[in-house]
């Protein structure tokens, strides 16, 4: 496979860039990759002999080792490295630490960082392919992907549905992609949160704005619930979390009152008893835990893709007939 030829370009940054034949293409994709994680042994040729290392300066649980678990089921040579415990605490500049394994030979670096703009600032300087896994408030496309992947599993199609981001929106990179995203696949979107956590003007993207939970839930389909990012609060954005949670928190009592059956997803980390009651987060409604599978799928196909993977033959790579 030669990345080149990928029908993505040379990096993934956001779904900004991406047209919706393209993200279209990555959901298709991603499908056929779905059954390698349910063999008893989950391994395929696609990426033998590319190396992948997964730079994150930030903490991570979910796409830090969705990754790297897509990267070992494609039978990629990978190399996790975090801030702590690289040269980054003795100064070492971003592109630096890039450059340096640039000079090791890899193929890909999947970063995460708390910058906004470090992926593209990192794509442009390198010719490895770069792969956005949060960067700031900017992006987080492959978040994004998994949720579309996620909801298109449980609503046939992305195409008029009716879909509403609640909570803080204004620190979030997963709202952005999803918007995004959401929007170039024919959804209708919506946001609902305090106004201290609405970016100003976001309207502008073509977005519905609620006040009230209540109102996006009789508006909704489905509920993409973020949380609440107290690590990026310098403080004052609301009251107390239990004024939060009484007030944009989704609760059983809610749901109860919505007119149809919706579908409740969270990216993760999700902060209990704040902007999600555990019965809502483990209840019926929820597709959690399907959104952390998907992702391992939508991260195989983001990575067969820019490694020059060809969308029609992902069915034939899976079986191991493409290498
Ligand atoms: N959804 C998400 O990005 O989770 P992590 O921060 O654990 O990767």
């Amino acid at each position: 496979m030669n990345r080149t030829l990928s029908p993505l370009g040379k990096d993934l940054i956001g779904l900004e860039e991406l047209s919706g034949d393209q993200i279209r293409s990555i959901l298709d994709t991603a499908e056929p990759f779905k059954e390698i994680s349910e063999r008893r042994i989950k391994k395929v040729p696609v990426l033998r002999g590319k190396t992948i290392v997964n730079l994150f300066m930030e903490p991570s649980t979910r796409t830090r080792i969705s990754f790297e678990f897509a990267e070992k089921r494609l039978s990629a040579d990978t190399v996790n490295i975090s801030a702590s415990g690289s040269s980054v605490q003795k100064g070492e500049t971003l592109v630096d630490t890039a450059r340096n394994l640039e000079a090791m030979r890899i193929d890909m670096v999947v970063i995460r960082h708390g910058s906004s703009g470090a992926a593209r600032f990192l794509a442009d300087r390198i010719p490895s392919n770069v792969i956005n896994a949060g960067d700031g408030s900017h992006e987080h496309p492959t978040q994004a992907l998994l949720d579309m992947l996620t909801i298109r599993d449980h609503r046939d199609s992305l195409e008029g549905l009716r879909v509403c981001i609640v909570g803080d929106i204004l620190h979030s990179r997963v709202a952005r992609s999803n918007i995004f995203g959401l929007l170039k696949l024919g959804a209708e979107v919506a946001v609902c949160g305090p106004m201290t956590l609405m970016p100003v003007g976001i309207d502008a993207l073509g977005v519905r704005v609620f006040r009230r939970i209540e109102e996006a839930i009789e508006w909704a389909d489905v509920l993409n619930v973020l949380r609440l990012q107290l690590e990026r609060m310098k403080g004052g954005y609301v009251p107390s979390l239990r004024e939060y949670n009484r007030y944009f928190g989704v609760t059983v009592p809610r749901l109860e009152e919505a007119p149809r059956d919706i579908l409740v997803l969270h990216p993760g980390p999700m902060n209990r008893g704040v902007e999600i009651d555990s019965d809502v987060a483990d209840g019926p409604h929820s597709v959690i835990l399907q959104q952390v599978t998907n992702g391992v799928a939508i991260r195989m196909a983001v990575l067969y893709l820019l490694a020059g993977g060809a969308p029609e033959q992902a069915e034939a790579a899976k079986k191991g007939e493409v290498a």
